[in-house]
């Protein structure tokens, strides 16, 4: 028996959210679907009429918005009615590291799922499916619970007939810049949960476009562990060929080729293996100094410390990439103008979340340099919240005791005056740079500091400048 789904409310409108629910909406055109918001802003983004403001830059996303937007996807900042309504709500809310208190800086923040569950106990009619889409520490599906259980006051129950929840785990696996494709074609889909009519309506749900052999169901636990895990295992492996970037740099190996070498073993796979800036995005940082915050609650010392490492690994490699500007441009950066290539946490992806160029270019601004940062995606306002530090549209100064920075629109004036390029994401435009033209328009001598492999370096030393790639001793 499953129970019949026809409507869907999901709580935030974010990068898990909006595109999920896009999805979604166009695979089942026979479902109506309520994205809600509590940030009138972005809800005015998503409903932007000529869809050139959505809130977030995702490929393949405006053209389902716009197929679907208005038939069964609606955003709005309607919460109770659209709770009232829904047999399935999702919560998709974000779920930040704690500031203060206990467990800050380690701790998920779970001030907003506890105030998603209040408000489903609140509002909701009759029986309602909650899934947890949040990426969450274990056991935050008991939290839901004991909110929803709370609800189910008798008075209220004689008023309105019975309200009942049935509470599943649905993680995402969903990255930024291929959303779409991911969710289209996942890997696999995984239900944890008890409860089996409601474990099958939202396979239901799934099996419109998802073969039934990639849909996995377990308990609750093991479903939310999974998540936290696989995003430790994926920054576990970032932070390992990293940590292969700078053995590479010393030894004279490249790390490419090493990373080549390794993955053509099917046991490890080619996969995640390239080395960068450090990773970055919304999940992987916080994910494993939550899974470090569980494993010392659970007295497992020595498996926390293994864990943080990893994060302390990806802290290192920026700091050692800014470290590495600085000793060639002679030790000062003060008054030079540096071109910073890529602002997003990766490429595809409008987002900045722990993104590694905010860290390296918060060290060279240290350091006095005057950066002009350039990225196709990302924002002016955006950087400055990030940076900290107002954007300084005025000429270029010399002998700066502070560094300053510029947005900038367009690569050639991204270069011009500049004694270093510096490519902190994997913008695919950066693979077809005019070098004859960017080596006339710097300063010499010129530097173009590679950290993610994507540049046709060959061809810019035959104009003249110096150049330096991760993972890669000097000698190319
Ligand atoms: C997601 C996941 O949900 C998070 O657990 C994961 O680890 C990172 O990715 P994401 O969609 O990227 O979060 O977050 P964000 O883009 O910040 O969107 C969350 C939205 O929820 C925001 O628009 C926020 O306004 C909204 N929100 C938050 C509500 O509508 N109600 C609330 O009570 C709290
Ligand atoms: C990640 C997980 O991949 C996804 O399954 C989960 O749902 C959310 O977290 P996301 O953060 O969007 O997704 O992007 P991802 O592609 O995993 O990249 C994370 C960071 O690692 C980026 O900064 C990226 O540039 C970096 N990275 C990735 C590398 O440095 N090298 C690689 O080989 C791959």
């Amino acid at each position: 028996m499953t129970k019949e789904i026809k409507n869907i409310c999901c709580i935030g409108a974010g990068y898990v959210g909006g595109p999920t629910m896009a999805v979604i909406a166009e695979q089942c055109p026979f479902l109506e679907i309520n994205v809600v918001d509590i940030n009138e802003n972005r809800i005015s983004l998503w409903n932007d009429p000529d869809l050139t403001n959505l809130p977030i830059y995702e490929p393949g996303l405006k053209k389902i918005i716009k197929k679907c937007r208005g038939k069964n996807l609606h955003f709005s900042t309607e919460l109770e009615n659209n709770i009232r309504n829904a047999d399935m709500i999702f919560i998709s809310v974000n779920t930040p590291v704690k500031k203060t208190g206990i467990g800050a800086g380690q701790a998920s923040d779970l001030k907003w799922i506890e105030a998603c569950a209040r408000q489903i106990a609140e509002h909701a009619i009759g029986h309602t499916i909650v899934i947890e889409k949040s990426t969450l520490p274990v056991k935050t599906a008991l939290t839901i619970k004991d909110i929803l259980g709370g609800s189910v006051n008798k008075d209220y129950q004689k008023k309105i007939g019975q309200k009942t929840f049935s509470i599943l785990s649905n993680p995402e696996f969903l990255a930024e810049g291929t959303a779409i494709n991911d969710l289209k074609n996942p890997d696999r889909v995984l239900i944890g949960g008890e409860d089996e009519i409601a474990v099958e309506a939202l396979i239901k749900i799934y099996l419109n476009w998802v073969d039934r052999r990639k849909i996995f169901t377990t308990d609750l636990w093991s479903s939310e562990l999974s998540k936290l895990i696989a995003n430790a295992f994926l920054a576990q492996r970032i932070s390992s060929i990293n940590s292969v970037s700078a053995i590479c740099e010393s030894t004279g190996a490249d790390v490419n080729d090493v990373a080549l070498a390794v993955g053509m073993d099917k046991r490890i796979g080619p996969h995640f293996l390239n080395s960068g800036p450090g990773f970055g995005g919304s999940c992987f940082k916080k994910d494993i100094l939550n899974l470090v915050y569980i494993c010392d609650h659970y007295g497992l010392n020595e498996v926390s410390a293994y864990w943080q490492k990893v994060v302390e690994i990806n802290d290192w490699q920026q700091k050692r990439i800014s470290n590495i500007i600085v000793k060639n441009l002679y030790g000062t950066i003060s008054g030079k103008k540096i071109g910073i290539f890529g602002f997003s946490f990766k490429a595809n992806t409008n987002d900045t979340r722990e993104s590694p160029s905010i860290k390296i270019c918060k060290a060279l601004l240290e350091e006095g340099a005057n950066l002009y940062i350039y990225d196709p995606k990302v924002s002016a306002n955006q950087i400055e919240t990030d940076l900290d530090k107002k954007e300084n549209k005025l000429e270029l100064t010399t002998n700066n005791l502070e560094g300053t920075w510029s947005s900038s629109n367009t690569i050639d004036n991204t270069a011009k005056g500049a004694d270093a390029l510096v490519f902190l994401t994997d913008w695919k435009e950066f693979q077809h740079i005019d070098w004859s033209n960017i080596a006339k328009v710097m300063r010499s001598p010129s530097w173009v500091f590679d950290t993610r492999s994507i540049c046709d370096l060959e061809k810019a030393k035959s104009f003249g400048i110096n150049i330096w790639r991760i993972g890669f001793s000097a000698m190319i």
